[in-house]
C-alpha cells in the first residue's frame, strides 16, 4: 500500500483529557485522502461530543452496538478498516481489551477486526507506572498490537512525568507507518537533518534557523518503508523519531566526520541538514568579553559536504540534496534549482522557495522534487511527511 493510497481507518476515543488532541489526527487523516470513522467510548464524550466528530469525519459516530443493529455495525467497522488508531487510551480501556470485554461499539470492533491496531496510551505516570498497566501493555505487544510508549512532559495538572498523548506529526507517522509498502527494506539511509552551529567562543556560535523536522520527517518516512536509517543531527527543535540510529553533531566539520564514518554503506544519502556555508576562522576560548566587542569577523568556508560525497560516491549510491532558494532578477527559484542540480551532481535536487520566511522552522512544506534525469515533480504546500513520501518514491524509482 503506497503512501498516496486512501485508507479506511478507524480511531477509537477513550475517555481522556488528550481526546481534544485527537480532532487534529481526524482532520489530518481527512486532509491526506483517508476515510475516517471515528468510534468514540461514552466516557470520551464527556470530552469531545459526536457533532465535532462527525463534523470532523463527515461520517456518522456511534458508541453503542445497539445503535443501528440491523447493520451489525462492529463486524462492518471492524471488517472495512485498514488500520485502528486508539487515542487518547485509557488504562481502563486497555484492561478492557486485555480481557476481551465487548460492552460498547468500540471494544467490540476491535474484537472483529483483523487490521493492525495502534495504541497511544496517554494517562497519569502513576497510572502508567502501575503493575497492572504494565503487564497489560506487555500482554497488549505480545498479541501484535503496537502500544506507542507515551511522550514525557507537562501532564494535566501541575505536575510533569511521563504520560503524555505524542504530537501530532509523531502519531500520524507512527501510525501510516504500519501500513506502509514495505518498499526500502534492507536498504540503508543516511538522512543529516538541523543546523549546524559554529562556535565563536564557549558561549557564542553562528547558527541558522533550521528546525530540523524535514529531515526527520525523512527519517521517519524511510524507517516506515523499512529502511536502517542513520540520522546524523546538528542543532534541532524536536526530539528525533523514534528507531533510527541517531549521530549528534555540532559543526559543519563534525557532521561532515560523522558522514565520511558511515557513507559507504549506505544506498541512499539525503543532505536534509542546513551546513553552514562559513564558520569563524577562530573559535576563541575565553568568553569574548564586552569590552572587545567584535567589529568584525574573519571567517573560513567550511567544506561542501554533498560536493564531496557526489565525488567520492559508489556505484549505484542515490545522493540527495536541498536548496533553499529565492526568485531574483536573475532568475526564478526554479531556475536557481536547475543550474544548481548540475553544478551539484546530486541525483534529486529537492528545491525550496524560502521568499517570504516559509519552510525554515515551519510544519509545512513544498517543493519542486528535480531529478538529473529530467522528470520534475511538484510538491503542493503540505505536510512535512507528504513530502518526506513524494522525495523517497522519487527515490525508490531510481535504486538500481
Ligand atoms: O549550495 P547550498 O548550500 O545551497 O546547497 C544546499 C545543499 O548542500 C543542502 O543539501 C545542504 O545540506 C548541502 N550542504 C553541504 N555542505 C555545506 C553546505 C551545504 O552538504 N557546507
Amino acid at each position: 500500500m503506497s503512501s498516496s493510497a486512501s485508507l479506511e481507518i478507524v480511531v477509537g476515543v477513550t475517555g481522556g483529557i488528550a481526546a481534544y488532541k485527537v480532532c487534529e489526527v481526524v482532520r489530518s487523516l481527512r486532509e491526506l485522502g483517508h476515510g475516517v470513522t471515528v468510534v468514540p467510548t461514552a466516557n470520551s464524550l464527556k470530552f469531545i461530543g459526536t457533532a465535532t466528530w462527525e463534523a470532523l469525519s463527515g461520517r456518522k459516530v456511534q458508541t453503542e452496538i445497539f445503535e443501528s443493529v440491523e447493520q451489525v455495525a462492529h463486524v462492518a467497522i471492524g471488517a472495512q478498516a485498514d488500520l485502528v488508531i486508539i487515542a487518547p487510551a485509557t488504562a481502563n480501556f486497555m484492561a478492557r481489551l486485555v480481557h476481551g470485554v465487548a460492552d460498547d461499539l468500540l471494544t467490540s470492533t476491535l474484537l472483529a477486526t483483523s487490521a493492525p491496531i495502534i495504541i497511544f496510551p496517554a494517562m497519569h505516570t502513576s497510572m502508567w507506572n502501575q503493575p497492572a498497566t504494565i503487564q497489560n501493555v506487555e500482554t497488549l505487544r505480545s498479541r501484535q498490537v503496537t502500544v506507542i510508549t507515551p511522550s514525557t512532559g507537562r501532564l494535566t495538572g501541575e505536575d510533569s512525568g511521563i504520560g503524555r498523548l505524542p504530537d501530532l506529526d509523531d502519531i500520524l507517522s507512527s501510525a501510516l507507518a504500519l501500513v506502509h509498502e514495505k518498499d526500502l527494506i534492507g536498504r540503508q539511509v543516511l538522512i543529516s537533518a538541523g543546523g549546524t552551529r559554529e562556535p565563536l567562543d564557549p558561549v557564542r556560535f553562528l547558527g541558522n534557523r533550521s528546525s530540523g523536522r524535514q529531515g526527520f520527517a525523512l527519517a521517519s518516512a524511510a524507517r516506515a518503508r523499512g529502511a536502517e536509517v542513520t540520522l546524523v543531527i546538528g542543532r534541532t527543535d524536536v526530539d528525533p523519531p523514534v528507531g533510527v540510529r541517531v549521530v549528534r553533531v555540532e559543526t559543519a566539520l563534525e557532521m561532515k566526520a560523522a558522514i565520511d564514518a558511515s557513507k559507504s554503506d549506505q544506498d541512499v544519502i539525503i543532505m536534509a541538514a542546513a551546513v553552514a556555508d562559513f564558520r569563524p576562522a577562530h573559535a576563541s576560548e575565553k568568553k569574548i568579553k564586552k569590552g572587545h566587542a567584535l567589529v568584525h569577523l574573519d571567517l573560513v568556508e567550511n567544506p561542501d559536504i554533498l560536493a564531496s560525497l557526489v565525488t567520492g560516491r559508489r556505484t549505484g549510491q542515490i545522493i540527495v540534496g536541498f536548496a533553499a532558494e529565492t526568485g531574483d532578477e536573475n532568475g526564478s527559484v526554479r531556475e536557481h534549482g536547475l543550474i544548481k542540480l548540475a553544478s551539484k551532481g546530486v541525483d534529486l535536487l529537492v528545491i525550496n522557495d524560502v521568499s517570504g520566511g516559509l519552510v525554515f522552522g515551519s510544519l509545512k512544506n513544498g517543493a519542486l522534487i528535480a531529478a538529473v534525469d529530467g522528470e520534475f515533480i511538484d510538491i503542493p504546500y503540505g505536510s512535512k511527511d507528504t513530502l518526506a513520501h513524494a522525495v523517497l518514491d522519487a527515490i525508490v524509482k531510481r535504486i538500481p
